[in-house]
């Protein structure tokens, strides 16, 4: 039986990671589950899986559920704030951590888990990008298991766990392309959120949602793959797959090309990453190729999805420009999420932000801390002062 903490329990992958887990109570158990403010379905949660400790970050919040759980579940313990994300995160008798907490909120417990050696699922991409070596030198350091949970990596680590990192020369990521793929260019600035987190095949939370629209997602997935599997951005390549079938593919120097296919649904990384190296079923719809017959591919468009290029820079400059990067996206899409700004002034926030680095910090927590934070007033002075 292997103990479980789940950060972000309500988001999407929080909730998927619960489906797969209810459909195995022999092998898993629930000890922790955090939230930020979504009391009604954190309240539930709680009734149903009776973790030890429930996380509410939001202080108010965590007083209302304590309140509300006095009835129904009143064995299960209120905590809040960070140092409730780090006790559950660094617990002993936690085996697995699925970190799922979105955006760099998400950073100090998953680096707490990778301390203590735990198994990290790692969906809370913004984490790996915001930190680069540092994290992965604490994972290593500290004999921690880290299982990518993005289908791309996830993919990527199913078609690399025989192979010696030597003989891959390329990683291809794939992208569906997002709900503008074929919106005329000069649409674009007036695509409103409910617009932009419409996406074709997956179902998702807001802010990755958006970040799929842009493609920063598929920056920062570079950037994420670069790290994980130590490979450098001129060998990871971004290839369109509007039918997200083909989740990721991994070309060999001999000229062979593996690819892991399936539907798009992240039950199946899931449950990859929580049985690992064992494989247990997850009730998904099966593949049906002769369903599917037609796969198709295509560049990426540079004018179209000028993030990408961004995150390639940000990585190649490295230091702490990935997490000013990953910043700068957080505030810019937000304010887009609140109507403030145009869609199109995303990426323009984040490469205004981008060429005000005067400095280029080694990777040490302290410098990423307070580069995300000087990143984020950068891009709220940028959009107070309109300079768009
Ligand atoms: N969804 C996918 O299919 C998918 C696929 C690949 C990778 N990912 C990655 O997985 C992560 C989660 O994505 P998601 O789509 O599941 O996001 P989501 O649906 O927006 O859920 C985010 C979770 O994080 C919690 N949270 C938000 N702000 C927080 C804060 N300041 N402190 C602590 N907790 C906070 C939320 O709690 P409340 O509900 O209380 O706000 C919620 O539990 C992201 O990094 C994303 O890039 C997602």
């Amino acid at each position: 039986m292997k103990e479980i903490t789940i950060l972000g329990s309500t988001g999407s992958i929080g909730v998927n990671t619960l489906v797969v887990i209810s459909q195995h109570p022999d092998k898993f158990n629930v000890k922790a589950l955090t939230a930020n403010t979504n009391i009604d379905v954190f309240l539930k949660q709680c009734i149903q899986y009776k973790p030890e400790y429930a996380v509410m970050v939001n202080e108010d919040c965590a007083s209302k559920l304590e309140e509300r759980l006095k009835k129904d579940a009143p064995e299960v313990s209120v905590l809040t704030g960070i140092d409730g994300l780090l006790t559950v995160a660094e617990l002993d008798d936690v085996d697995y951590v699925m970190a799922a907490i979105v955006g760099a909120a998400g950073l100090l417990p998953t680096l707490g888990a990778a301390k203590k050696g735990k198994r990290i699922l790692l969906a809370n991409k913004e984490a790996l990008v915001m930190s680069g070596k540092l994290f992965m030198d604490t994972v290593i350091e500290n004999n921690a298991e880290l299982i990518p949970i993005d289908s791309e990596h996830n993919a990527i680590f199913q078609c690399t766990s025989a192979a010696n990192a030597s003989s891959i020369s390329n990683i291809m990521l794939t992208a569906s392309g997002g709900p503008f793929l074929n919106t005329p260019l000069r649409e674009l600035s007036s695509k409103t959120p409910k617009q932009a987190y419409k996406h074709p095949k997956w179902e998702m939370g807001r802010k990755i949602s958006v970040d799929s629209a842009t493609m920063m997602n598929k920056g920062l997935e570079v950037i994420e793959a670069s790290w994980l599997f130590n490979v450098k951005n001129e060998a990871i390549k971004v290839l369109i797959h509007p039918q997200s079938i083909i989740h990721s593919l991994v070309e060999y120097k001999d000229g062979s090309v593996l690819a892991q296919l399936g539907n798009p649904d992240m039950r199946i990384p899931i449950a990859y990453g929580l049985a690992w190296p064992d494989r247990i079923e997850t009730h998904v719809q099966r593949l049906d190729l002769l369903d599917i017959a037609h796969l198709e591919f295509k560049e990426a468009e540079a004018a179209r999805f000028p993030c990408i290029q961004l995150a390639r820079e940000a990585l190649k400059q490295g230091g702490t420009s990935c997490a000013i990067l990953n910043a700068a996206n957080e505030v810019a899409v937000n304010e887009f999420l609140n109507k403030r700004i145009k869609f199109t002034d995303i990426s323009i926030i984040i490469e205004s932000v981008m060429s005000d680095i005067t400095h280029n910090s080694t990777n040490t927590l302290d410098a990423i801390l307070s580069d995300d934070a000087w990143a984020r007033d950068k891009a709220e002075e940028i959009i107070r002062d309109k300079v768009l």
